[in-house]
């Protein structure tokens, strides 16, 4: 790609990532030449009409390469926005997703001091709440020591390393005390599911964050078993889950207990977010 403007070098790695099957090409283009060039992305129409130096258009056509292989832009770039702040991410947590901002707004729209987060993945659920209410403390656990990492380093970026317990733990089993909310975006696709997933996500995350190798309803079965011993009374549990999900998971919290049940829509108008309750 040397020896030819960044204008043109972009028009022909869209046309590499269309023709690979990659789903808005253009945008993947313009982002990867940004990173390329160790620029912002709203810089890049500036740089357009100039000559792309060599050491630039080695990276980029690297980038392109791996981007028409469907590694997904935020490993490639190491970060990820999400809900108006960046998070490192790689291969080795999930991404954190725009609908998961419904759990945050539902979070946020009631008080809370203490707030366990259930599968903490990058941090994002966690480090979001605890940044946007500076009194708070929070603990988050994961299964995956390498998501314990990144979400332990992404709350120290956002500098609420020091109101963040971040640990290694099954489900609730290194969970003490009680909590006024309890978050949690678990694994929730079913196995059978996980064919039909774009290969940015089937081959670039880690399983043990999309499935729980079942019917997809399995981590709501441990919340809803542990959540009662772990809230405090009047206390909230909200749970991310897939669009077909709302009536399972909501009979399971009831089953066990909790009450005050909703079901909250994304942005998309599908099923996202349901809350529960522990009776007072
Ligand atoms: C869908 S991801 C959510 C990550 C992050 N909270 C987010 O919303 O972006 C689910 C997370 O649950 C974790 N997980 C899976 N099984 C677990 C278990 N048995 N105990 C604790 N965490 C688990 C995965 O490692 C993964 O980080």
């Amino acid at each position: 790609m040397s020896g030819q403007t960044a204008a043109k070098a972009m028009v022909a790695a869209t046309a590499r990532l269309r023709a690979a099957g990659v789903p808005d090409p253009a945008r993947d283009a313009r982002l990867l030449l940004a990173h390329a060039a160790r620029i912002e992305a709203s810089r890049v129409t500036l740089i357009a009409p100039e000559d792309l130096a060599p050491e630039i258009a080695e990276r980029y056509d690297q980038l392109i390469s791996l981007r028409a292989i469907r590694v997904p832009v935020s490993h490639l770039v190491g970060e990820r926005d999400f809900y108006g702040r960046r998070f490192k991410v790689s291969g080795e947590v999930l991404d954190p997703r725009p609908e998961t901002e419904t759990l945050i707004e539902a979070a946020l729209s009631a008080p809370f001091d203490h707030v366990l987060d259930l599968g903490v993945g990058s941090g994002a659920i966690l480090v979001t709440l605890l940044a946007e209410r500076p009194s708070a403390t929070g603990l988050g656990v994961d299964l995956s020591e390498a998501a314990c990492l990144q979400a332990s380093a992404n709350a120290v970026l956002h500098r609420v390393g020091a109101r963040a317990d971040i640990r290694r733990s099954d489900w609730f089993e290194a969970v003490e005390g009680r909590f006024d909310l309890i978050v949690s975006n678990p694994p929730y696709i079913a196995l059978s599911e996980m064919d039909a997933l774009a290969p940015e996500v089937r081959q670039h995350e880690p399983e043990l964050a999309l499935t729980d190798g079942g019917d997809g309803l399995g981590a709501y079965r441990h919340i809803a078993a542990g959540a009662p011993d772990y809230l405090l009374p009047g206390g909230r549990l909200l749970v991310e889950i897939g669009p077909t999900q709302a009536q399972a998971v909501s009979r399971l919290f009831q089953a066990a207990g909790l009450s005050g049940l909703r079901v909250i829509p994304d942005l998309d108008g599908r099923d996202r977010v349901v809350v529960a309750y522990l009776p007072r």
